[in-house]
């Protein structure tokens, strides 16, 4: 399945180092978990490099690694992803908050994959999402020839999620209705769901069908901060979550390793031979982040655009440079492709944006020419690409 799809669930990606340390690590686990706590954290942050070894006479499967280094998948503080997992095993659900373009909801899925073995079970929080996708729906064709029986039933992925013990996803769960958000403080907090119109004979009586969570089950809920809904979140639903924040990645280092692997990654799905410019990527990377934080590796201060630079999108602009770069090899030199893709990013919510990166080419980027930096130099003379007359398309 990994060579025929676009994008494979973390689960499947990593299946090898998950079932590895399924058996490295045999400590006690939560009830319900694939993995111990500890083994959940390793396989988030990584082993550095380092090779973990099976313990001598450890029965594994065939097909399982007798030693194996962990990549690292979410750059991070190795506290906050300890955090989020002892959340997960404890009776309140997950809040991940940030920026777009942080990693909440790969990390949601990482963790879902880590500790249930599926990250599958996900609701996407829309406005338009009903609480028959928290809850379940009916078959109707199966409802209106039986009446309400179990099988005519739809669960929900939450449901789902409750009956088996399982990690349940809620991507952007503020740009839910109140009332569907309702629907998930009853769940978070009684752990069960009450389904009416299956009737349940009790004593002889007539009862609602209960569904209880087997243990394992728990939410994990991403949020942003630029939806400017979590404020508005019931006091009753917030109190049933633990917060963690997610900040971009602070060290420079580390985010410029992240986008060239992440971004050597897409070109290598592309096509084996597509390479990534080091200078390009050195240059985005730099310029995401004196954007994102409006004060340069400099020191220098300089105006934020109001979009946000995440290193998302800081992937993708490298990927499509790299892209470009390839298909059309030697129409014009890769740095010039660098403007119109930053402009690209920039120019989504307010039209001043375009002036913001205007000053930032006559402030940092004119400094970094005069001090000698070639490729800021060659940026100096695109400067031109990014006026308004000149539109987009070049
Ligand atoms: N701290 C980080 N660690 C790993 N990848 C990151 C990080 N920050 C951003 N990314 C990149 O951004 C992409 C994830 O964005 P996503 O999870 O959709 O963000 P969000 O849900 O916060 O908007 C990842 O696939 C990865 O390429
Ligand atoms: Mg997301």
């Amino acid at each position: 399945m990994t060579q025929n799809v676009q994008i494979p669930p973390a689960e499947l990606i990593h299946q090898d180092e998950l079932r590895f340390l399924q058996h490295f690590d045999s400590g006690p686990r939560p009830p319900g978990w694939r993995l111990t706590p500890r083994a959940v954290v390793q396989f988030i942050v990584g082993t550095g490099g380092e090779k973990l070894k099976l313990a001598a006479g450890t029965k594994a499967p065939e097909g399982v690694a007798q030693s194996l280094a962990i990549c690292e998948k979410f750059v991070g503080q190795r506290e906050l992803v300890e955090r989020c997992v002892v959340t997960l095993a404890s009776e309140r659900g997950l809040l991940l908050v940030g920026e777009p373009g942080t990693a909440k909801s790969m990390l949601s899925e990482l963790l879902a994959a880590a500790v249930s073995g599926t990250s599958a079970l996900t609701v996407q929080g829309t406005a338009g999402t009903t609480e028959d996708q928290i809850r379940y729906g009916w078959n109707y064709a199966l409802l209106m020839a039986r009446g309400p029986h179990p099988e005519a039933l739809v669960p929900s992925p939450v449901l789902t999620g409750l009956r088996r013990g399982a990690i349940v996803r809620i991507e952007e769960v503020t740009r839910c209705l109140p009332e569907v958000q309702d629907a998930l403080i009853s769940l978070l907090s009684d752990r069960r769901m009450a389904i009416p119109e299956l009737d349940e004979a009790v004593d002889g009586e007539g009862g609602t069908r209960i569904e209880f969570a087997a243990p394992g089950f728990n939410v994990i809920a991403t949020a942003n901060l630029r939806d400017r809904g979590v404020s508005e979140m019931s006091a009753a639903l917030k109190r049933r979550f633990n917060f963690e924040v997610i900040a971009p990645i602070a060290d420079i280092e580390r985010e410029k390793n992240l986008v060239r692997s992440r971004a050597s990654a897409s070109l290598a799905r592309v096509d084996q031979s597509f390479q990534l410019d080091e200078a390009v990527l050195e240059a985005l990377v730099t310029a995401f982040r004196d954007l994102r934080s409006g004060r340069t590796v400099e020191g220098w201060s300089v105006e934020k655009p109001t979009t946000v630079m995440s290193t998302a999108e800081c992937v993708s602009v490298a990927s499509s440079i790299g892209i470009q770069a390839a298909y059309f090899p030697s129409e014009r030199d890769v740095a010039s492709l660098i403007p119109g893709y930053l402009l690209g990013v920039v120019l989504k919510d307010d039209a001043q944006d375009r002036g913001r990166l205007l000053a930032y080419w006559d402030s940092a980027v004119t400094r970094r020419a005069e001090g000698g930096g070639r490729l800021w130099k060659r940026l100096l003379e695109l400067r031109s690409v990014l006026e308004e007359h000149h539109g987009r398309s070049t």
